[in-house]
């Protein structure tokens, strides 16, 4: 039988493109764009004779052709692996083989490791007190991934301050498993334009020309987003901010802070699903500005971050202000200015050289999960997070516990992403007092 001309062309591509993803670095999957089809689609639910999905037999398959039973557990195919000894690169979730009760997770990405929402938490805040409780699904937010043994919120119907049901959270709410979001050279951002030559999320990623664009932050979802799954009207009204991470992002931060580079954006993208949090609508727990221009953080502001080490001590300065466990965003869409921010060290405070510093939603939050109540980046549930030099205040183990709350100290410890207490002062208080002089208000 001859094959017509286009089939052997066809043939030819496909035999290219297997070459083509054979040379490949092990690393690189997504490339800011929608990746080999075969990493999230199979078309028997089989890889060398044994089911992808583990929950259903050969031959069945997801929706979507997916392996796995949900859009979530395709993603932890790959971002969860069992038997990870420490932070792991693009992983952003520990196997609960790897976190035995008493075990933190492992991972320190920024968006935070999602093992915590399987963490929960018990302990007496006063003396002869009645107990309290933090429960996992209150540690972030809580994706449905079912072969992973994630599960929705059993608190929340909906994202407060908006309306996004919690029954379809997942990797998916918020990445565009296609990626097919872009900045251009012109620096707009948009689901159409010229072809997506790499990440634009970390600081070696190239910078688009006016042949090829770059991937928006992380894969995020911009104007119009939602998944193909979803009926009703959940589409995205803004686009994803502009940010970069360092080329090794996720690690301990024992030695050196981890310094993410947002730039701006970020809190009104977290507004896609929340748009009225912590303001008169929906003022509990509390009422707080967030982005440009609201945000915006006055000269005073900008010059105590600048000062503040820690309590008791004000002698820092601009050049090595950053702390990550309470970031800002330095407000600026200019790539060049954030890359320099990211590679700075040590890492650089607020400046209006560099544009126009804001508070913002991942001052306070992680965008994944955290070790705290609310995906907080610090306990602001205890008046000292550090009490007689330890997280824990040293009542770790025991019932009477306000300070880490039930968390054990390595746990608490990791919590903070491993950075050790002798950094903070001995008591220490939340870190609002990191930009507020007198403390919350
Ligand atoms: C990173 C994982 C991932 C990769 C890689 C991927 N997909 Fe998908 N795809 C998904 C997920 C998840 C869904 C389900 C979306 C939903 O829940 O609505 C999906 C849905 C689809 C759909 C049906 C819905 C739609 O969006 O039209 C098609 C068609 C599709 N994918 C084609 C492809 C092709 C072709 C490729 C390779 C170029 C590809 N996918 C690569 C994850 C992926
Ligand atoms: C076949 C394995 C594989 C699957 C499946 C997979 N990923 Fe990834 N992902 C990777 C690898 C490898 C990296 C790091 C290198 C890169 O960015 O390509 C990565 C990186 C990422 C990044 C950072 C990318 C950037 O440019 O900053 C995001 C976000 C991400 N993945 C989300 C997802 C989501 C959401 C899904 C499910 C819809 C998914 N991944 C499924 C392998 C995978
Ligand atoms: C609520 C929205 C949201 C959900 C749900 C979500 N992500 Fe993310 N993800 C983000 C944001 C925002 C960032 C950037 C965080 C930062 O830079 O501080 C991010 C960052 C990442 C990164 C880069 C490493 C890091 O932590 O910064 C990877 C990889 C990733 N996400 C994968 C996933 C996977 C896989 C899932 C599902 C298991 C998922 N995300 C669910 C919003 C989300
Ligand atoms: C796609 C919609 C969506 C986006 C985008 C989104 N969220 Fe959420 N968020 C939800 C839903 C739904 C819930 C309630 C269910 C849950 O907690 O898992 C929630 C809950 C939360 C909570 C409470 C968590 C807890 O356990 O008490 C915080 C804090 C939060 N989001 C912060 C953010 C921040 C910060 C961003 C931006 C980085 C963001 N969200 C982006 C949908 C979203
Ligand atoms: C100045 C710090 C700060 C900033 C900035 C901030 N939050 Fe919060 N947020 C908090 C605190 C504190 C809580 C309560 C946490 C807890 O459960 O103990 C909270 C709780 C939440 C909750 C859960 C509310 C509930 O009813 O359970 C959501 C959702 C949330 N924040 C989203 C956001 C979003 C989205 C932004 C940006 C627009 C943002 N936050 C900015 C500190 C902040
Ligand atoms: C990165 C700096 C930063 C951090 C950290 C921070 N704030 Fe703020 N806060 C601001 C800025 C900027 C404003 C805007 C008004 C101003 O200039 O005081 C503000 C305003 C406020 C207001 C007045 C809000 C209003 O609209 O009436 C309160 C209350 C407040 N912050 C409490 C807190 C609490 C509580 C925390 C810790 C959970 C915190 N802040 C952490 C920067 C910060």
């Amino acid at each position: 039988m001859r094959l017509p001309s286009h089939k052997l062309f066809m043939i030819a591509i496909l035999a290219l493109a297997v070459l083509a993803v054979g040379s490949e670095k092990a690393e690189a999957f997504h490339q800011g764009g929608a990746g080999e089809c075969e990493g999230c689609h199979t078309m028997h639910n089989s890889y060398e004779g044994m089911p992808v999905t583990p929950t259903s037999p050969v031959g069945s398959v997801g929706a979507y052709l997916l392996k796995g039973s949900d859009a979530s557990s395709v993603c932890l195919n790959c971002h969860q692996k069992s038997g990870d000894i420490g932070p792991t690169s693009f992983h952003i979730s520990t196997a609960d083989t790897d976190m035995p009760v008493s075990s933190p997770p492992r991972q320190l990405p920024p968006g935070g490791d999602f093992g915590w929402l399987k963490k929960s938490y018990t302990w007496i805040p006063t003396l002869g007190g009645t107990p309290l409780n933090s429960p996992g699904d209150s540690h972030g937010h809580n994706i449905v991934a079912q072969d992973y043994g994630y599960f929705s919120d059993s608190y929340k119907t909906t994202s407060p301050g908006g309306f996004y049901p919690t029954a379809s959270m997942g990797c998916t709410s918020c990445h565009d498993p296609h990626g097919k979001y872009r900045r251009s050279a012109d620096g707009s951002i948009g689901s159409a334009g010229t072809p997506i030559k790499d990440s634009g999320s970390v600081s070696s990623s190239p910078d688009p020309d006016p042949l090829q664009s770059v991937g928006v932050y992380r894969l995020l979802g911009g104007v119009g987003y939602k998944p193909k799954s979803m009926s009703g009207g959940f589409a995205f009204s803004y686009n994803p901010p502009a940010a970069v991470a360092p080329d090794i992002y996720n690690r301990s931060e024992t030695l050196a802070q981890t310094r993410v580079a947002y730039g701006s954006g970020m809190s009104d993208w977290c507004r896609n699903c929340h748009a009225n949090i912590h303001t008169d609508a929906l003022p509990t727990p509390l009422k707080h500005p967030a982005g440009y221009p609201n945000g915006n953080l006055s000269a005073d502001i900008r010059n105590y971050y600048d000062q503040y080490i820690k309590d008791g001590d004000l002698t820092g300065i601009e050049a090595n202000a950053w702390l990550s466990l309470a970031p800002f965003e330095a407000g600026t869409t200019n790539y060049t200015t954030l890359k320099a921010l990211v590679t700075a060290t040590p890492a650089k405070g607020p400046s209006i050289t560099d544009g126009t510093p804001a508070v913002m939603c991942l001052t306070c939050h992680r965008a994944h999960a955290s070790g705290w109540d609310g995906s907080m980046r610090w306990n602001n549930r205890t008046i000292n997070i550090v009490l007689n030099g330890l997280y824990t205040g040293g009542q770790a183990g025991q019932a009477f516990q306000p300070n880490a709350q039930g968390r054990t100290e390595l746990e608490a410890q990791r919590a903070y992403y491993d950075i050790t207490t002798g950094t903070f002062a001995n008591p220490q208080r939340t870190l609002c007092y990191k930009c507020h002089v007198n403390g919350s208000e």
